[in-house]
């Protein structure tokens, strides 16, 4: 699966599933009424490295960033956020984007990737896990999730 660096231009194609994913409630702690504008300083902005990933026909099927996490001496810790079209989903796109963007955080010397938030009902735990991140520790009933009420938010961890 071809996977990118994403320009300017790749916005418009990913704003729609960017809005899908954030208006459902379910996995990120963005305000799920974010408008385009303020989405696309969110995502693409200098401070961070995005990613593209495309299907055969060229069409971007998901998207990453890859940023540090904290400033100063721990620059060398970094941070990454992955979508993938809900319409896409469950074909591969999301491990691939990790791991694409695993190798890049190590190539750019990181040293750790941390996730702040991660929704414990989150099915994408289990591939966060799978790819050698654990759990440091919950912080409950943060996140009030549309269909699981009250829920924790996992911070996670993994050496690089
Ligand atoms: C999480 C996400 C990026 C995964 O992308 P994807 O392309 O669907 O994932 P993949 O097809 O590569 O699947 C990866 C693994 O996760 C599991 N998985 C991912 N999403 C799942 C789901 N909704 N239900 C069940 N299992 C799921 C699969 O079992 C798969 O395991 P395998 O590789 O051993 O088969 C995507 O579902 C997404 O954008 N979700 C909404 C935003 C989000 O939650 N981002 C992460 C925030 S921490």
């Amino acid at each position: 699966m071809p996977i990118r660096e994403a320009t300017a231009d790749d916005w418009p194609r990913i704003w729609p599933f960017w809005h899908r994913i954030v208006a459902a409630a379910e996995t990120y702690t963005w305000d799920p009424d974010t408008s385009e504008r303020a989405a696309r300083a969110l995502w693409m902005s200098p401070a961070k490295r995005v990613y593209v990933a495309e299907d055969e026909a060229g069409s971007v099927v998901g998207s990453a960033f890859l940023t540090p996490n904290y400033a100063g001496p721990a620059a060398r810790v970094a941070n990454a956020g992955f979508m993938v079209d809900p319409e896409r989903a469950g074909r591969g796109t999301g491990r691939a984007l990790a791991e694409h963007v695993l190798a890049e955080a190590t190539a750019a010397g990181y040293r750790a990737m941390v996730f702040n938030a991660v929704v414990e009902t989150n099915p994408a735990v289990r591939l966060w896990t799978s790819l050698g991140f654990t759990v440091l520790g919950t912080v409950p009933e943060a996140y009030e999730h549309p269909r699981h009420g009250l829920v924790g938010l996992h911070v996670m961890h993994r050496a690089l």
